[in-house]
């Protein structure tokens, strides 16, 4: 059966994964896997998480299934963290929610939905867009094609050319889209240009699916959906695929949600059915730890606080982090202009050299990122900052 299989080529985040643990040199610097790190490189559990944590384990009576949808104190409380509790999708019943593993779950399950109603559906992604998008979304048996995005040449989103692009697209088709903190580029759309895509979106007729995974690391929690809020306030279906990962550090517990916002509530609790058949079909049940620490964190008023402002640190660091590169670089290679590091978002940024460029980095100096030069700058603390942009000037310079 499986003698005649091929050896599988990494997907490129976990192959720089497994190269930065295999390389011995102390002066390593991991930009590449997209994890939030702290001033001394690591990615801690969050205070918040430990505390409601070691509560529910005290507290827990069983390990019992927790159903195909999950666990309804998580979904409810993710569809208020997502959409703000006062949204007039969740007034007019219109929303539902399903727990999943991860926020790839999440796409993967929105995927499968949109399949089964509509096999034919092409599902539009911005170019460049995150790897795993690919293999997650098509793995459905979808067509994807894409859409002009990011602009090399300023650092920011090419709005008319991905404009002009939907426009010609038909009634129907899937346009996915990341709320905030674009990986990988870090480039956003701004509040006006989500207000345009809205009036493009409802003429076109096109069914817009969400990826929101960074949301509070880019300008705050409710900035960072500004554009999801509208888009499932003002459009009668919307998908959201949400991820737990970043925003409450908790990567490995595999903590995502899947929200549906249906154009009346017969056809909500239609989908919601059709959501929780593919669920059973592909995972049966989702992992319970992750969602229930979640869902004990946002109902508790002390937790939540705490939460929050480890949220808001985590941001201020992007923030300050992107200030401090930016200075240095000004300082070390000031023939190049990297201001687009300031206006951009989110933990990741496109830096724009090329791949040959991005080789020698990782030869000469021990520093990792994805070929296409997309780096993590949280992966950069005060220590290895000058010597992150020394080694840009050097191999800069040839
Ligand atoms: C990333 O983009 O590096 C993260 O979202 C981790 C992953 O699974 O690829």
């Amino acid at each position: 059966m499986f003698e005649h299989l091929a050896t599988v080529v990494p997907d490129p985040i976990l192959g720089l994964m497994a190269a930065f643990r295999a390389d011995p040199e102390m002066r390593k610097v991991d930009l590449g896997v997209g994890v939030y790190r702290d001033g001394q490189g690591n990615t801690p559990v969050l205070e918040s998480v430990r505390a409601a944590e070691s509560a529910l384990i005290a507290r827990q009576t069983t390990k019992s299934y927790v159903g195909p949808a999950g666990n309804p104190g998580f979904n409810q409380s993710m569809e208020q963290l997502v959409l703000g509790a006062a949204h007039p999708a969740l007034a007019a019943g219109r929303v539902r929610s399903v727990q999943t593993p991860g926020g790839c779950g999440a796409l993967r399950l929105g995927a499968e939905l949109i399949r089964a109603a509509r096999p034919d559906t092409v599902v539009h992604v911005s170019t460049p867009t995150w790897a795993n998008h690919t293999p997650l979304l098509a793995g459905s048996g979808l067509r994807l094609e894409r859409y002009p995005y990011f602009d090399p040449a300023t650092g920011g989103v090419q709005f008319e050319a991905m404009t002009a692009a939907l426009e010609r697209l038909p009634a129907g088709a899937v346009v996915l889209l990341h709320a905030s903190c674009h990986n990988p580029t870090g480039a956003d759309l701004s509040q006006s240009q989500w207000r345009e895509l809205l009036a493009l979106v409802r003429r076109r007729e096109l069914m817009p699916f969400i990826d929101m995974a960074y949301q509070g690391l880019g300008e705050g929690t409710d900035a960072d959906a500004f554009g999801l809020r509208l888009f499932c306030a003002e459009l009668p279906e919307v998908l959201c695929a949400v991820s737990c990962s970043k925003n409450f550090g908790l990567y490995r517990e595999r903590t995502g949600s899947l929200h549906l916002i249906s154009s009346s509530t017969g056809a909500a609790d239609a989908a919601l059915s059709q959501l929780v058949r593919i669920a059973r079909g592909i995972w049966s049940m989702p992992p319970d730890h992750g969602a229930a620490i979640v869902q004990a964190i946002l109902a508790d008023e002390d937790l939540r606080t705490r939460w929050a402002s480890e949220v808001e640190a985590m941001r201020r660091r992007i923030e300050e982090l992107r200030l401090e590169l930016l200075q240095q670089l000004r300082r070390h290679c000031p023939q190049r202009d990297f201001g687009f590091i300031a206006r951009q978002r989110g933990i990741f940024s496109f830096f724009g050299i090329d791949t040959a460029q991005v080789h020698a980095l990782r030869e000469r100096h021990h520093i990792y990122m994805t070929d296409d030069s997309r780096m993590n700058i949280a992966g950069l603390r005060r220590e290895n900052l000058e010597y992150f942009v020394r080694a840009v000037a050097e191999v800069l310079s040839g």
